[in-house]
């Protein structure tokens, strides 16, 4: 029998892959002692400053930003494909209300396939539909869901609306403000991409295969669903709320720590210094709170900065003030890792259409660290 440290591959494990480098990709790259996050080339805070969210998905999936005209085509693109097929619906009104919205749409996006007739072709050319149909459907499948459990109609998509202005209108029921479309415009710009975190990594090894694009979406959400990585924006508010005012925040990091709770929205397996994204999301909570006469979320926030700082040495991630900004703006709890998805779809497919583009099967080797050779002891004799 070989063993394996006489075989080619490393012997010893990485725990979680930290710092394993398992893959080429352009989509993005997050510098971590820097504090950089890049798409394609561009700085995040360019993105953020002066990019819509459409342009940013373009730009992920064809490795360079649109012209007026190619933008255009995108949007109406987008548009066309809004709408959910009726039989997704039907299945929507089927789910319990009680259901996780993140779970809702891990189970539409695996049903849309079966509408989709084009779905298995996985050559660049479908693909790219593909990957523009699910990013206009993802903000429809999570309104409608949400509307559906509170006992409302769907409302019909916003015909000529981006993709910001569109989730929130099929939301709410009525028009965002131009302040706060945008604001969540930024904030999809912001969550768009992220190299290999956990449900990227997924998605890829899902797309290695050749299964098709809608199974590695699926799994993808799954992946995301978690509270070490896209659930820990809805656990934020969860852990705020049970904070309940800004001077308790002291005493309930210190009795967190004690029992080794981990607080959420903190840390981070790349960034060891600030989350470029937290920068921005920072200012908006401010933003929202001050808009809306109420800051208190935002200054709880900011002293639970302190206190992991001091306490920890640990620094807010994406999660952290991305939590107060979707409370202030009225949206539900559990629609905030949904939310995470209606961006992350972009880089979940420019990463699958990045694998199909130059596949190889994923599939890397374990530390055996179980036993070898006992005897075999038939059924009734153990
Ligand atoms: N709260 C309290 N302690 C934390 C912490 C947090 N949010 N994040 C890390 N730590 C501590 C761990 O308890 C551990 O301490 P110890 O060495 O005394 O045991 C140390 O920091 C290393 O933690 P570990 O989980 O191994 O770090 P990691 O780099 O592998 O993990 C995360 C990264 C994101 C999984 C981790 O920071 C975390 O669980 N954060 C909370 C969830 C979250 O916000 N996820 C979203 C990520 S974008």
């Amino acid at each position: 029998m070989t063993d394996k440290a006489n075989e080619s591959h490393t012997a010893t494990a990485a725990a979680g892959l930290r710092g394993v480098i398992v893959g080429a990709s352009s989509v993005s790259d997050v510098v971590g002692d820097k504090g950089e996050l890049i798409y394609q080339g561009y700085n995040i805070h360019d993105l953020a400053a002066n990019s819509t969210f459409e342009e940013v998905a373009f730009l992920l999936w064809n490795k360079r930003l649109p012209t007026q005209a190619e933008l255009e085509e995108l949007m109406h693109a987008l548009h066309d494909s809004y709408a959910a097929p009726k039989p997704i619906i039907d299945l929507l009104r089927q789910i319990p209300r009680e259901a996780d919205p993140i779970d809702v749409l891990r189970t539409a996006v695996s049903a849309l396939e079966f509408y989709d007739p084009s779905a298995r072709d996985i050559s660049r050319e479908v693909s790219l539909k593909t990957a523009i149909k699910l990013t206009a459907r993802f903000p429809t499948l999570v309104a409608i869901a949400d509307r559906l459990r509170r006992g409302l109609d769907p409302v019909e998509p916003l015909p000529n609306a981006n993709i910001a202005t569109n989730f929130l209108y099929m939301l709410k029921g009525e028009r965002p403000s131009e302040h706060d479309a945008r604001l969540f415009d930024i904030c999809l710009v912001l969550h768009a991409d992220h190299e290999l975190n956990a449900s990227t990594f997924t998605a890829r090894v899902v797309a290695g295969t050749l299964a098709d694009m809608y199974g590695a979406v699926t799994a993808a959400i799954a992946a995301l669903s978690g509270p070490l990585h896209g659930g820990a924006n809805t656990n934020v508010m969860k852990t705020l709320l049970e904070i309940g005012e800004v001077e308790n925040v002291g005493s309930f990091v210190k009795q967190a720590l004690v029992s080794k709770r981990k607080i959420m929205g903190f840390g981070h397996a790349v960034y060891k210094t600030e989350d470029p994204r937290a920068t921005h999301l920072r200012r908006f909570s401010k933003e929202m709170g001050e808009r809306a006469g109420d800051t208190k979320w935002y200054e709880m926030s900011r002293k639970l900065e302190e206190v992991m700082m001091r306490e920890k040495g640990l620094y807010p991630n994406v999660d952290f003030f991305s939590a107060s900004t979707y409370y202030m703006m009225g949206i539900p709890l559990d629609l905030y890792t949904p939310i995470f998805a209606i961006s992350r779809i972009t880089g979940w497919t420019a990463h699958v259409l990045e694998q199909y583009a130059d596949n190889k099967l994923i599939r890397p080797r374990a530390e055996y660290v179980g036993q070898r050779n006992i005897p075999y002891v038939p059924i009734d004799q153990r």
